[in-house]
């Protein structure tokens, strides 16, 4: 099975009056038609920039999508989101790619009522018109769980609760029947009863719909209820990559191990939280070396020489494991030259 998405090598730099801001070095991901990928690490690890480039909305300049490629393939054919053009680019964003924001609010417009913000969505990407884009946007309400759309189809954004905008949010973003949904923090400004809400609510649409969705978070706990693989990022790279269950029952980049130990358990104090010592490396020059190493109990001298590229650990049961650390784990001992570095380019590969 080919992934809808396949992104290769991308770097992301940004020309700031102090240096170039090297945000994001090499990413590489395959996203499954109908997964969910979780995207986790600490701030300003790369995260945002990485996703948003793809679907080129970082701010440009002073942003620069220095290299790589993005791989799409909707029904309708196969493209490189990065090279495309303006006005193709317009044509898959919040069409056959949908995206969801941390705060609903800065994406409403506080003077268009919420029916009409989601049927200017439907016109503009298409051809249902009037009447009927209004049935779609009622449909749409229903669909995400708001009581009472007829009627809710009048409102302003301020007379929504924060949870309810959200649910607007995602009403907008599939409403085009989207192949990929990119969620940016999306339930991270919500109150955690109501994260549940919307949690259980992007579950249960990427299921029924099919849609395959990128949910950046910073919160293990979270995508843990929700992605099928897990992405984890540090220092504009991507560190470890695998299925959820093997990631967090086998963890293999000191990054990801030291982050599930600083998850809160509970029946634990607060004070007692696992911290990761250290901070994130400077993103000012290249790496050349393991961005993680100044903060790694395993580090030793090639760590210091050189950047790891990310190894295929999968397990013999086919699913895929990849950690970009030269140190093995399992083995107790440096990883001996000649081991296979992750290629998911295979036809055989699976889920
Ligand atoms: N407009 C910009 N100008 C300069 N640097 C930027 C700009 N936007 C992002 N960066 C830098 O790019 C790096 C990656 O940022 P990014 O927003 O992707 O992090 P993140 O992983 O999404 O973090 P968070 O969890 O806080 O959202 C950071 O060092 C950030 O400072
Ligand atoms: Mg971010």
């Amino acid at each position: 099975m080919n992934p809808i998405l396949e992104v290769r090598d991308l770097h992301v730099h940004f020309d700031t009056v102090d240096g170039t801001v090297h945000a994001v070095n090499g990413v590489s991901l395959d996203l499954f038609a109908g997964e969910t990928l979780g995207v986790v690490g600490e701030s300003g690890s790369g995260k945002s920039v990485s996703m948003m480039s793809l679907l080129r909305l970082i701010p440009q300049p002073p942003g620069r999508i220095v290299s790589g490629s993005a791989r799409f393939r909707p029904a309708s054919g196969d493209l490189d989101l990065l090279s495309l053009g303006k006005r193709e680019m317009a044509a898959i964003r919040g069409n056959r790619i949908g995206f969801i924001f941390q705060d609903p609010m800065s994406s409403l417009n506080p003077l268009l009522t919420i029916g009409d913000q989601i049927r200017e969505s439907i016109e503009q990407h298409t051809s249902k018109r009037d009447a009927q884009a209004r049935r779609r946007a009622i449909q749409l309400l229903d669909q995400v769980g708001i009581p009472d759309p007829e009627a809710r189809y009048r409102n302003y954004p301020h007379q929504f609760s924060g949870g309810m905008r959200q649910r607007v949010m995602i009403a907008i973003a599939i409403a085009c029947d989207p192949d990929i949904v990119i969620a940016d923090e999306p339930t991270t400004a919500l109150d955690v009863t109501v994260q549940a809400q919307i949690v259980d609510l992007m579950n249960r649409l990427s299921a029924d719909l099919g849609i395959a969705v990128i949910w950046i978070s910073h919160d293990l706990g979270v995508v843990a209820g929700i992605a099928h693989h897990l992405l984890v990022m540090y220092g504009g790279t991507v560190v470890e990559y695998g299925a959820v269950d093997q990631l967090y029952a086998h963890p293999r980049h000191p990054y990801t191990i030291g982050l599930l130990g600083a998850l809160p358990k509970l029946h634990v104090n607060e004070d007692e939280l696992v911290n990761i010592s250290g901070t994130p490396p400077s993103l000012f020059s290249p790496p050349q070396q393991c961005p993680f190493e100044p903060r790694c109990p395993w580090a030793f001298e090639t760590c210091l020489n050189s950047q790891p590229p990310l190894f295929d650990i999968s397990p013999d049961t086919g699913s895929r494991h990849a950690s970009a650390c030269w140190y093995d784990l399992d083995r107790d001992k440096p990883r001996a030259s000649g081991q296979p570095v992750a290629e998911w380019d295979k036809e055989d590969a699976t889920l």
